[in-house]
């Protein structure tokens, strides 16, 4: 295949080793395309001619780790996907709360946003207000996606999967130079506080326990020691009654020393 720069093996295998000691993220050799696809805008946009010269570019600027780490993410996700976690999550919270009672949950693979305002419109739907005894954290280690979150501004067709009354309650529609464009309600918004955090870091900074995890469709890109790591930290910070969801094609049955299956891709710490 003709190319714009010349792109070894040699090449692709930093890029992996890379990603790999960055964001905990393994990249499979049938990636090398698409990693390729994905950095040959960095090489443009800063001038390079070659790869080389890019890895020597992110050795002396720290900060170009982030437009790296960004391009080298996947982003899939959609509202309310998988949505019987939410289902769940809803019935969990109305058996469970107890006036006076505070909950803290963490949406750790937040991505564009879709599914930390999945968890709040079920909070609000579940508490009736907006105004919810939770603190909602919602982070992601792609700044990129994060700040398309925090804007909740989305194209319509988005909106499939979300009922005519959600689409009511939680959604404007964009008049004019925004047509075809919604965006979510400031309420809605206000009920979660983004965050940059990468899974790997030592400290996530999040403090006192959590009640519930949703770390969905991320583990996938981490090979198993990674994702042990990660899980059995996640799951120091959950109680007895702590819930972890992980995403659909994910399983932990090889972590059963730290989480312990009890529903669909739905998980409770294990306590020793
Ligand atoms: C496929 S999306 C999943 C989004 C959402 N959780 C869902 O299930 O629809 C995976 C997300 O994980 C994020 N991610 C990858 N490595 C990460 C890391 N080391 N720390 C935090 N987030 C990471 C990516 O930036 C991406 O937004």
């Amino acid at each position: 295949m003709e190319r714009e720069f010349t792109y070894t093996k040699a090449d692709f295998e930093q890029v992996r080793q890379r990603v790999y000691q960055m964001a905990g993220i393994s990249l499979a050799p049938s990636k090398d395309q698409l990693v390729y696809s994905r950095l040959v805008r960095r090489l443009r946009s800063l001038r390079l001619r070659d790869f080389p010269s890019y890895f020597l570019y992110l050795d002396k600027h720290p900060e170009e780790a982030e437009h790296f780490v960004n391009a080298l993410t996947t982003n899939l996700t959609s509202f309310f996907r998988e949505e019987h976690h939410f289902e769940y999550l809803a019935q969990y919270l109305r058996e469970q709360h107890k006036p006076g009672r505070n909950w803290r949950i963490w949406c750790s693979a937040a991505s564009t946003g879709e599914e930390p305002y999945s968890i709040a419109m079920t909070l609000a739907e579940t508490f009736g207000r907006f105004d919810v005894p939770v603190q909602l954290i919602a982070s992601d280690i792609d700044t990129k996606v994060l700040s398309t979150a925090r804007e909740g501004i989305y194209p319509e067709a988005r909106l499939e999967s979300v009922s005519t009354e959600r689409r009511k309650a939680f959604f404007l529609r964009g008049k004019q130079s925004n047509a075809g464009k919604v965006r979510v309600v400031k309420e809605l918004r206000q009920m979660i506080e983004f965050r940059q955090i990468n899974l790997l870091d030592q400290n996530w900074g999040l403090g006192n326990a959590l009640d519930i995890i949703f770390c969905r469709n991320v583990m996938i890109y981490f090979d198993k020691p990674t994702q042990h790591k990660v899980l059995e930290r996640m799951a120091k910070l959950l109680p007895e009654h702590g819930r972890f969801f992980a995403g659909h094609s994910e399983s932990f049955v090889h972590a059963n020393d730290v989480v312990r299956l009890i529903g669909r891709t739905i998980y409770k710490p294990v306590r020793k």
